[in-house]
């Protein structure tokens, strides 16, 4: 499949601390304009001296620390580290690292976080996929979401089933071809956990079979650089949705919608499926014909 790189801050070239701050404004105007992420970033690049001084700040990995215990504390610039480790940010550019502040990267296994309870019922919804059939993880971050995926399929005896993963950060995507696991502790909470993951002193990744099952491509659900429309089966998108409001809203859920097959099932999350602040998005599925499966949880028949 081509690789969907139409992304819009790709080949900007030099980075200045105006270019980035263009940068900020431009991206923010998609995001819910009460941004806390957006405010700080901004707040970050108006106290640097210099795109070098920027950088630092971005990778404060004292601060990361107390961030990953403490999420409530503002964060002076290094959100977007405290979010990924060393190893992810040593591949982005200061591009890469401005947008990781904007809008979370963080991920869990999905019966770590709030995924679990969609997790549980994932298995039945893969039964009724047909052979062959494909599902799409967007956004995939740095791979936990198609991994969950392909763990359910696994263990459904459903080896025929496959997964793409898509983001638009591309150093999240490479992260997420190597199988290797950014850390946290909760993903290994379940009881089959060496069936699916090795851990040595490398850290912890994913077994090639459930690796097998999976590709990666960046891509875009704002402008809509994404596969094929029409050719998934199960369309995931999960902690995305919610940051977007207005027309930006309307376009990421109207590109993401299109790439399931009529008769195909949508995953999205619980935020965006019962959260008051996303009346929006829901009368929009309403009005597409997709119906809820299973009441509190966020799986949506397309029509036929
Ligand atoms: C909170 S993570 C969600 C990952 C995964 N779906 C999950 O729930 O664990 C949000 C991801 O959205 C990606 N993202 C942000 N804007 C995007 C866009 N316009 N198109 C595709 N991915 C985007 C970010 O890079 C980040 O990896």
């Amino acid at each position: 499949m081509t690789p969907h790189t139409d992304v819009r801050w790709a080949a900007r070239g030099p980075a200045t601390l105006a270019g980035l701050r263009a940068f900020v404004v431009e991206v923010a105007r998609d995001l819910d304009p009460g941004s806390r992420y957006v405010r700080e970033l901004l707040a970050a690049l108006d106290a640097s001296t210099s795109v070098d001084d920027y950088l630092a700040r971005l990778c404060d990995a004292e601060r990361a620390a107390a961030f990953r215990q403490d999420g409530s504390q503002p964060s002076r610039g290094e959100r977007g580290f405290s979010w990924v480790d060393g190893a992810t940010w040593a591949e982005m550019d200061p591009w890469e690292r401005t947008l990781s502040n904007l809008l979370t990267g963080e991920t869990r296994m999905m019966w770590a976080g709030d995924g679990a309870d969609d997790f549980a019922r994932l298995p039945e919804v893969l039964a009724g996929l047909p052979a062959g059939g494909r599902a799409l993880s967007v956004p995939c971050s740095t791979g936990k979401e198609p991994f969950s995926i392909a763990i359910a399929a696994l263990r459904g005896g459903r080896a025929d089933l496959s997964i793409t993963g898509v983001d638009r950060q591309a150093a999240y995507v490479a992260r997420a071809r190597s199988g290797r696991l950014v850390p946290h502790h909760r993903d290994l909470e379940v009881d089959d956990a060496a069936r699916w993951f090795v851990t040595d002193e490398g850290g912890t990744r994913a077994r090639p079979d459930v690796l097998a099952l999976c590709a990666f491509e960046v891509g875009d659900v704002l402008t809509g650089a994404l596969p094929p429309p029409a050719s998934f089966d199960l369309v995931s998108c999960r902690n995305l949705l919610g940051y977007f409001r207005g027309e930006s809203l309307d376009r990421a859920l109207t590109n993401v919608l299109a790439r399931a097959r009529p008769g195909g099932v949508a995953l999205l999350d619980p935020f965006v499926a019962d959260a008051r602040e996303m009346r929006q998005a829901q009368e929009r599925l309403a009005a597409a014909g997709l119906r809820r499966r299973w009441a509190g949880l966020s799986f949506f028949d397309v029509p036929t």
